[in-house]
């Protein structure tokens, strides 16, 4: 099979030239990138859609398998180049280096292996592992056999871990017994168990890969070991062949009502997608050594660890560390080690690291980055410029690509150091996506400059979602409706003078801390459980190293209560209902919340007050208990 790797772009005025053709004729342009890669049947139809219902379909009537284009395409050509490279916890620990033909090897056993189980085309197998190979070797291994993976980060709780597994009805969790990140020792098959015993009907299987080697409990009605059931298989596994608008995967995300969505993403607009904007915006050369620091438990891991490096034939590291540990210059240590060309990490990370000191930083040769990347929230100018000056030299291109879960990858962003870079501004759209600013009031399109306003996108791009998973109305709902016509991002951007966009936050209930996206409404739920809670209000303040943190307002039931021993259990409760992710960083007990008159919460004030800005209240002569906001300021924490 042929590997040609998707279009390089290599200066901004054949940029702006290739934006030109991918608006004025984006089926032409889309098609030419489709072409790029293997198909077992050529495409009826590049494009069909609307965004009313909304539905799109791409390259309909094609036929593919993507692991063929991240796996067998390669062989040939690079088979003994790495493929994934593996830099464990400990810094002494063992580095795994799997080539293209390993990696092949792997990903066919443990396929078989899920044949033999009964798993195939079109059955949801659940992820809950930490960052090991097992994890890239087997979600390739559903793709391989057509089987719908749904990664779950592995720092959720039992009870997400739950919620996710039986809203895609499950048949197969793969875990690990135990995980070690930085010192601390996370039980991870036990927190399954503990999703199984709360009910998860549809699981058959629970297959555990054995990492620490630690023991666990077992019930051998559904528990079988990895190694036991890879081991004998046969490295030869016929992929299946897909449709294109087939489902490659379902990813939760939070939103801004209670409960998240899975996220649907399909085979042939994803591969192209992915591959195509990994190689233009990292600029990635055939032997770069490239390195992202994200988990795959979220997207970034998805599009930028897996699959947009492997199917263009990349060298990809995957880290099981954390960037502190054994101290804060483990990333420095990691790219100097193993001559990282391309780093793409989140803003959060480069603000702790910041703060620890540069002498973690400096000493460390970084000679080998060419182009460093930033993801997950906007990038505030401080750490911009640390990150420019410390680790880029300043020289390096920084790329602050901005995207989302339901994008499949990346929207707006520099490509490495072709385009302009200005501080704290994610760029110009990549080719084919057509943004749009629009008018919170109006909803009309803003189409001057400079201009701020809610950002959408106006036309399809191949990585789009699909739909949300057994919800359709919902993903009509949330981003097209608001503006009609138009999928509506849940972000504000600002677009300066010259064009170039700069994400300015949500604008929706949904906030961002430490890069991940957390629901207000879904963390007030959590708190709600408390039995002594009897209403809450959650909204997002300014953080200085998580970029926003949580700040939990909390009516308590009448009575005497121990205010600290109370914080301590609601901080408990959030943990088991979602994960220490969602912990609140504040929890401010008080007599009422302010609500307007039809009784909704006035969040605007509640922000406002968690931010410090008590002075800017606007008018509060329209809410139903105007007297509140004076209470509520006094006790502000
Ligand atoms: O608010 C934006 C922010 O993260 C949101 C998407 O979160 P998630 O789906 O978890 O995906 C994160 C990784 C792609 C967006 O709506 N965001 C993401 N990247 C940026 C950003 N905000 C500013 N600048 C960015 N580069």
């Amino acid at each position: 099979m042929p590997s040609k790797l998707p279009h390089q772009i290599s200066s901004f005025d054949e940029y702006r030239e290739v934006y030109q053709k991918s608006v004025t004729d984006p089926e032409s342009f889309w098609a030419a990138e489709a072409d790029t890669f293997v198909w077992r049947k050529p495409w009826d139809r590049v494009l069909s859609w609307n965004f009313t219902d909304p539905e799109v379909k791409w390259f309909s009537g094609g036929q593919l398998n993507i692991t063929e284009n991240c796996l067998d395409r390669h062989l040939a050509e690079r088979g003994e180049q790495t493929a994934i490279l593996y830099e464990p916890n400990e810094p002494d620990g063992k580095v795994v280096k799997l080539t293209y033909r390993e990696l092949h090897a792997q990903v066919c056993q443990v396929g078989n292996a899920l044949r033999e189980l009964g798993v195939g085309k079109g059955d949801r197998v659940c992820f809950y592992m930490p960052m090991v190979p097992e994890l890239a070797v087997s979600v390739l291994a559903c793709a391989r056999i057509g089987a719908i993976h749904s990664v779950v980060f592995a720092g959720f709780s039992a009870q997400a871990l739950a919620d996710r597994v039986n809203d895609a009805d499950c048949k197969v969790i793969i875990c690990s017994d135990h995980n070690r990140r930085g010192r601390k020792n996370i039980p991870v098959k036990e927190v399954v168990d503990e999703a199984l015993a709360i009910g998860c009907p549809s699981v058959e299987t629970v297959l555990v890969h054995r990492n620490t080697g630690e023991d666990i409990s077992w019930d051998p009605s559904y528990d079988q070991w990895y190694h036991e059931a890879v081991e004998r298989q046969d490295a030869n596994c016929p992929a299946e062949v897909m449709d294109a608008e087939d489902v490659l995967f379902i990813l939760y995300t939070s939103g801004s009502t209670g409960k998240p969505k899975g996220v649907v993403h399909t085979c042939g607009g994803y591969m192209l997608y992915t591959a195509y904007t990994f190689r233009n915006v990292f600029q990635y050369s055939p032997g770069d050594v490239y390195w992202c620091t994200a988990d795959i438990g979220w997207i970034t891991g998805h599009s930028y660890i897996l699959y947009g490096p492997l199917l263009c034939g990349a060298t990809t590291m995957m880290f099981e560390g954390v960037p502190t540990y054994p101290d804060a210059g483990r990333f420095w240590q990691v790219c100097e080690k193993h001559r990282v060309n391309q780093f793409y990490t989140a803003p959060t990370a480069l603000r702790a690291l910041m703060a620890r000191g540069n002498e973690f930083v400096e000493g460390h040769d970084l000679s080998a980055l060419k182009v460093i990347g930033s993801v997950g929230e906007p990038i505030n100018e401080e750490a911009w410029e640390w990150y420019h000056e410390k680790v880029g030299k300043g020289k390096v291109p920084i790329v602050d690509t901005w995207w989302q879960t339901e994008t499949g990858g990346i929207m707006i962003s520099g490509l490495g150091g072709l385009s302009p870079q200005k501080a704290t501004f994610a760029g110009y759209p990549l080719p084919g996506i057509q943004m749009a600013l629009v008018d919170k009031n109006t909803g009309e399109e803003l189409t001057g400059n400079p201009e701020s306003g809610l950002l959408c996108v106006k036309y399809p791009w191949p990585g789009m979602l699909r739909t949300t998973w057994g919800d359709h109305e919902r993903c009509q709902k949330t981003y097209f409706s608001t503006v009609p016509g138009m999928y509506f991002t849940g972000d504000g951007a600002r677009r300066d003078e010259n064009g170039m966009y700069r994400i300015v936050g949500r604008v929706d209930d949904v906030i961002n801390v430490s890069g991940h996206r957390m629901g207000t409404a879904e963390v007030e739920n959590a708190i709600d459980e408390h039995p002594l809670v009897v209403e809450t209000a959650v909204v997002g303040y300014p953080h200085d190293i998580k970029g926003q943190g949580i700040y939990a307002y909390v009516i308590l039931a009448p009575g005497e209560h121990d205010h600290e021993r109370l914080r301590e259990e609601i901080i408990e409760t959030v943990r088991q209902e979602i994960g220490p992710i969602a912990k609140p960083d504040k929890i401010q007990f008080v007599e009422e919340l302010p609500k307007t008159r039809s009784g909704k919460i006035m969040r605007r004030i509640l922000r406002k007050v968690a931010s410090g800005e008590t002075d800017g209240l606007g008018d509060t002569s329209t809410l139903l208990n105007p007297e509140v906001v004076t209470s509520v300021t006094a006790g502000r924490l």
